[in-house]
């Protein structure tokens, strides 16, 4: 029997914890009351006070402020990179002068402290204007607009300080890319890189990619567009300079490089680095992978991961549901309907799974929402059209009072 300790609170942790139950004993720190319901044990204490045989780390803030270092140094086996491999994705300003010194192929960018130099480049730029913050934003630092003067408006807040705090006071101005876009999960064992099944984010809240730029709304894998050859194209272009650059700076990551990949009409290119799983792309991923995914994540941690693909059989769709008025202001307490008391659909479709992002009990013991995306619902089947189906007939059962939720989820590749 295997034991895993997931950290993190959100549907990726109750989607990773779900799929490593199926191969031994887990423990989410800290989970949440839906990951709890479904029979997945959640404590509050620290993971450097718990034992298991492998330690999965979800969000980036803990990996950014050093917590794989810390287990790393109990002698752990973790799933993360330490907090040098972590400045990958907790700074952009820093992620981009590594790209550009590795060689990987990415947006023209600049990188400014100060609102003249910055209006200055921006001028120099042509629409779409692409405008960042350096530091962690939670998906929603990133505005990319076809007009100047929001543009303009934009760079002027972030480094005022104003939008958000010290994460804003450096902002990055970027080329805008056209294409398709695509989430591709790299394992990387130090040594080894290993692609997942590429998936695809659906980023803006609203149908037809309307509105502002969210953590993601929805997902699907495998995503068909990126073909076994492109996938081949971006590990040999991008993912393999990635690696020498981490050799050559002597970055010991062993964890998760997630792509973020524009397929342009010039190649692939490279949009960011994650530096673990995506939020929403787990809730396709994992089921997708199951009992398979302890071994593979062990092995990652111990620097020993075998090469080539392990292919997968099924389709997987996922439909994230908000809270009234995500991404701005996303209202806290509103009851759910359609929910048993093990957080799982009350009137089961089989196939579905609901993973719980933003959700907690009330004093009788009833879901209510509590945060931005409140649950996250997964259909997998043999096609992408039948995984779609499930995954919307099991959102039409989920209600609560201005609930936000996409209907053009993998609508497009049907
Ligand atoms: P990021 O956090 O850097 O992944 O940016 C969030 C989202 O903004 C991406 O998923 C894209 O949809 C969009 N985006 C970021 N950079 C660019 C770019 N250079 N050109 C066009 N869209 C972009
Ligand atoms: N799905 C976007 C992210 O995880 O950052």
């Amino acid at each position: 029997m295997t034991s895993s300790v997931v950290v993190g609170s959100g549907a990726r942790e109750h989607a990773l914890a779900w799929a490593l139950a199926q191969s031994g004993g887990v423990v989410v720190t800290p989970g949440n009351a839906g990951i709890a319901a479904h029979g997945i044990s959640c404590v509050s204490v620290p993971a450097t006070e718990l034992e298991a045989d492998l330690f999965v780390i979800g969000p980036e803030q803990p990996l950014v402020d050093g917590l794989a270092d810390e287990l790393r140094a109990q002698g752990k086996t973790v799933v993360g990179p330490g907090a040098e491999g972590a400045r990958l994705e907790g700074s952009k300003a820093y992620m981009k002068e590594f790209l550009a010194s590795a060689g990987v192929p990415t947006a023209r960018f600049g990188v400014f402290h100060h609102e003249d130099e910055a209006l200055a480049f921006l001028s120099t730029m042509s629409p779409p204007y692409v405008i960042k913050t350096d530091g962690l934003a939670a998906g929603k630092g990133v505005l990319v607009t076809a007009y100047l003067a929001e543009a303009r408006r934009d760079v002027m807040e972030k480094l005022s300080g104003t939008s958000f705090g010290d994460a804003g006071t450096t902002v990055v101005i970027e080329e805008g890319l056209d294409g398709e876009e695509c989430s591709l999960t790299v394992l990387f064992d130090g040594t080894r890189a290993f692609a997942l099944a590429p998936a695809q984010d659906f980023k803006r809240v609203g149908d037809a990619n309307a509105g502002p730029n969210t953590g993601g709304m929805g997902a699907y894998a495998p995503m068909e567009v990126m073909t076994s050859e492109l996938v081949k194209e971006v590990m040999t272009s991008v993912v393999a300079p990635t690696v020498d650059e981490l050799h050559k700076r002597a970055i010991d990551f062993r964890g998760v490089l997630y792509a973020g990949v524009m397929l342009t009409s010039k190649g692939p290119k490279l949009l960011e680095y994650n530096v673990r799983f995506g939020d929403p792309e787990t809730e396709v991923i994992a089921p997708l992978y199951g009992a398979r995914l302890f071994d593979l994540l062990r092995a990652v941690g111990e620097g020993r991961l075998e090469k080539g693909a392990v292919g997968t059989s099924q389709y997987a769709v996922t439909v994230v549901l908000a809270a009234h008025g995500y991404p701005h202001h996303p209202r806290h307490g509103d009851m759910i309907f359609g929910l048993g008391r093990d957080g799982q659909l009350a009137q089961p479709v089989e196939g579905v799974t609901v993973y719980h992002a933003g959700t907690e009990l009330d004093e009788r013991g009833r879901f209510i929402t509590a945060g931005g995306r409140v649950l996250a619902l997964t259909g997998v089947a043999d096609s992408v059209r039948q995984a779609r189906e499930l995954a919307y007939e099991g959102a039409s059962l989920v209600t609560f009072e201005g609930r936000v939720m996409r209907n053009d989820i993998a609508l497009a590749v049907i």
